[in-house]
């Protein structure tokens, strides 16, 4: 449960839906599909395999299967540090916005009123920092329980509440008069449009999704039972987070075309477009939308606090305590500085997702495939089949998005 709450986050709101859109539909679902099976789930199969084996945090992990790999600790732990510290800014956004939705104050209100709301909370540096604050607070003190107690506990009850939060508001969204457009936006096939950067896009899409190559598969993992079997979680992990995904699509797309509105992605369709269409059905349904993308938020966060806090506790002996309110301070430092300067805040995401991300994925499934022990590889994934593509399809295709990514 804790990984498909890592695994569903903002990119399956407000990402997956749009690419879908812009990518051909059901022909980029298929991509997406055979992306996640071919390439994907074989590097979570290896971070897992890599946390299950060495059951240390990541940098202990990486150094005690190849020392020389120790650098590949750092950038992952550094990625997970990176993506909490912006993610906690949009977490602190749907605080903002669950509020003002308790008060029906989207309720009456134009797009462009709803696109000064935003503006207003971007330049207002007290209210997007103490809101970011407050996310990060709530990350720190589920993280400070335990693995157990804390992120356990959390994630076995939200995960489940929030899966029904979206069914409703897709319901909901299904029903409207013109929502047939929207499905078909998401769903009628176009091949014309897999070109190599939609590939590039649903590969990419995918390792955000699945949270890969920063270390918290790996980090999650280390705490498995022994007789668990991490094929079979990582199956379910990606299964249920593409089913998520689709179904997030059909809450939004089909509520946003039966308004009339041209499809966006990013904030300005969660934090503008949204809130004003959801409004025109209730005060209820924007409560619902709103935390729904907090619990969305808030599982993947904690699991970004977690791989950089079994670091410190790990190398650095820390207490748990002290390690989550060091981390705290530092990502509150950040976090800041993502909330007042966007420049910095769309850094941090280039910088993650595209080069440490791709990075962390690379090693990963180099060390399992070429440094691991052959037996050792062999218990924890199963198949030769995972085996090989693990050893040579992951680390070629890696290269392959990193190049057009950044091209
Ligand atoms: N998978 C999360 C999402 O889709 C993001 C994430 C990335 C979480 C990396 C943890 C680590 O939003």
């Amino acid at each position: 449960m804790a990984m498909a709450g890592s695994a569903v986050g903002l990119g399956n709101i407000w990402r997956f839906p749009y690419m879908v859109g812009e990518h051909g539909g059901a022909a980029f679902i298929i991509v997406y599909v055979i992306c996640c099976l071919l390439v994907s789930l074989p590097i979570f199969f290896a971070e897992a395999t890599i946390g299950k084996s060495t059951r240390r945090d990541t940098f202990g992990a990486l150094e005690s299967i190849s020392p020389k790999s120790k650098w590949a600790g750092y950038t992952a732990i550094l990625a997970s540090f990176i993506i909490l510290s912006f993610y906690s800014v949009v977490g602190g956004w749907s605080i903002d916005y669950l509020i003002r939705s308790f008060g029906g104050g989207f309720s009456g209100r134009s797009m462009a009123e709803a696109r000064e709301v935003f503006a207003a909370m971007g330049a207002s540096p007290v209210e997007s920092v103490s809101c970011m604050l407050v996310f990060l607070g709530l990350t720190a003190m589920i993280v400070g329980a335990g693995v157990d107690k804390g992120i356990g506990r959390f994630s076995k009850i939200s995960i489940p509440v929030l899966f029904v939060m979206v069914v409703v508001i897709a319901v909901v969204s299904l029903s409207l008069p013109g929502a047939g457009k929207g499905v078909e936006y998401l769903i009628r096939p176009d091949f014309s449009k897999l070109d190599a950067p939609a590939i590039a896009a649903a590969l990419g899409q995918s390792f955000f999704s699945l949270s890969l190559g920063v270390g918290t598969i790996l980090t999650y993992s280390s705490y498995m039972k022994e007789d668990e079997n991490l094929i079979s979680a990582g199956g379910w992990t990606a299964f249920f987070d593409t089913v998520f995904a689709l179904i997030a699509g059909f809450a939004i797309m089909p509520a946003v075309f039966a308004a009339g509105i041209e499809p966006a992605a990013g904030p300005s369709l969660v934090f503008e477009t949204l809130p004003v269409i959801f409004s025109r059905m209730g005060v209820v349904l924007p409560v619902v939308f709103f935390m729904a993308i907090l619990i969305a938020a808030l599982s993947s966060s904690i699991s970004m606090l977690e791989v950089v806090v079994a670091w410190l506790v790990d190398q650095g002996g820390m207490r748990r305590s002290h390690a989550v309110l060091a981390v705290f301070g530092a990502a509150a430092v950040l976090g800041s500085a993502c909330a007042v300067a966007p420049r910095v805040f769309g850094a941090c995401d280039f910088v993650s997702s595209n080069v440490l991300m791709m990075f962390g994925a690379l090693a990963f499934a180099l060390l399992v495939g070429w440094k691991m022990p052959r037996e050792e590889a062999l218990r924890h994934v199963r198949y030769r089949f995972v085996y090989w593509l693990i050893r040579y399809a992951a680390p070629v295709m890696i290269v392959a998005i990193a190049v057009t990514n950044l091209l």
